[in-house]
């Protein structure tokens, strides 16, 4: 790796005269600020923390195929007032505009650039001055300053720095897209994390329509918000009212099913799990998991095993969260472990009950943030019964809520009997 600079890396003499590099009283510090620029997409300014920062640098990651570019696309052709640069190391401007015909567009002012040189790439900035520039994808550029190919750890750091040195002198926001295989263990954009000031994750089922837009780190907003979007023939469409989406199309006949109420961020959902358990066939149990931790199913089994003494050791169990997405709520803890008995009892849970709990390892219901949001949105979306931990709501509090009968339970023997009788 070379140290010198080269001759076309990103500088611009004014800004550099104006770089405030003597230290200032934290008290002194001017706290004026340019504002916030306005994404036309409500899921998407939620998660970057009600618009976007100028001159920040945000990572999108995502796996291959699962709608980066469609993503960013979008954006930069729904951006009306702004001049977009999107510049694309993977796909041709007959392709992209392909895309964009797709998605819909009409008189816009996004500019589209193949090319993979960070050099080539500033010059044109240089000649166009975009408010906002896309980079599809950090893994293609390439600058000549670094020996090494594209997408190897040093051009992937040294081209990210040059565009976080443009972007920060020139107040302009850059969004990097990289591509992140599925155990997100990659070389890749993982080294860019400490760099960026915002890292955004683009995930779901590639074989759903539902796509979940996560913040990882933000350096100007909570990383607890989601955005959540629906894959469909003409682009990603935003769902601004989440909570009942993975509810519909229930069979209520059916055993091993249980609707959890899970909050993302600020907004709660209900969720619905479904497990199967049974006789394993094949001598070694099986147990499998999409959109749940495997490792969390394992305790919430052995919770079942040692502490309520039922014998799911020589059993298979599946687990499955409705639309392909990830749960990390543990109030989801709940409502799985009933899915389970439910199946394993081989008795429907009735479709108008749902749950929110964390499991502990003694087997003890223990209470879950936000609850009284939850119960809300649960009785607003006509269900009739919620089991919650008994330390949750004490006394009154609970009574406050109407339309919906709250069932106060501490351990999982309370549970099952309350349900199975
Ligand atoms: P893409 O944005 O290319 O994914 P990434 O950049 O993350 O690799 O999109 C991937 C999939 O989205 C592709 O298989 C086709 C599908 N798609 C739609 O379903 N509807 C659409 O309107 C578009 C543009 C794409
Ligand atoms: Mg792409």
């Amino acid at each position: 790796m070379q140290t010198a600079t080269a001759p076309n890396e990103w500088k611009t003499e004014t800004v550099k005269a104006n770089r405030v590099n003597r230290p200032q009283l934290i008290s002194e510090i001017d706290m004026e600020q340019s504002p916030r620029i306005k994404m036309p997409d409500e899921e998407f300014n939620r998660v970057l923390g009600d618009g976007l920062v100028p001159g920040s640098l945000v990572l999108l990651g995502g796996e291959p195929g699962i709608g980066k570019s469609t993503l960013m696309l979008q954006i930069a052709i729904r951006l009306k007032n702004l001049k977009v640069l999107y510049v694309s190391g993977e796909e041709s401007e007959q392709q992209i505009r392909m895309r964009a015909q797709r998605i819909g567009m009409d008189d816009v002012q996004c500019y589209i650039l193949t090319e993979t040189s960070t050099q080539n790439i500033f010059k044109q900035i240089e000649a166009i001055e975009p408010n906002i520039v896309i980079i599809d994808s950090i893994q293609t550029l390439y600058s000549a300053v670094y020996e090494s190919a594209p997408g190897t750890v040093s051009q992937i750091r040294g081209c990210a720095g040059e565009l976080l040195r443009f972007a920060k002198e020139t107040a302009t926001p850059v969004f990097l897209i990289g591509h992140i295989t599925k155990d997100g263990a990659i070389a890749g954009p993982k080294v860019l994390e400490h760099m960026v000031d915002t890292v955004l994750q683009f995930e779901g089922d590639r074989h759903h329509i539902y796509r979940i837009l996560r913040s990882i780190k933000n350096r100007f907003g909570s990383t607890s918000e989601l955005g959540i979007y629906e894959m469909q023939g003409a682009g990603l469409k935003e769902v601004p009212n989440p909570s009942q989406l993975l509810l519909s199309q229930r069979d209520h006949t059916l055993s091993g099913t249980a609707v959890a109420c899970t909050m993302e961020g600020m907004r709660p959902f209900l969720i619905e799990t479904q497990a199967l358990v049974s006789t394993a066939v094949y001598g070694i149990p099986q147990r499998s998991t999409t959109g749940f931790d495997l490792r969390r199913l394992n305790m919430l089994l052995a919770v079942l095993e040692k502490r309520c003494g039922f014998r799911l050791g020589t059993k298979d169990v599946f687990l499955n969260i409705a639309g392909g997405l990830r749960v990390e709520d543990p109030a989801i803890d709940l409502a799985i472990l009933c899915a389970i008995l439910s199946s394993g009892e081989d008795i429907a849970i009735p479709p108008s009950v749902c749950f929110a709990g964390e499991i502990g390892l003694t087997g003890e219901i223990r209470p879950i943030n936000r609850i009284e949001q939850r119960i809300r949105e649960a009785a607003r979306l006509g269900f009739e019964k919620i089991f919650i931990s008994r330390y949750n709501l004490q006394g009154d509090e609970a009574k406050k809520i109407k339309d919906i009968e709250i069932v106060t339970v501490s351990k999982v023997e309370e549970v099952f009997s309350a349900l199975f009788g």
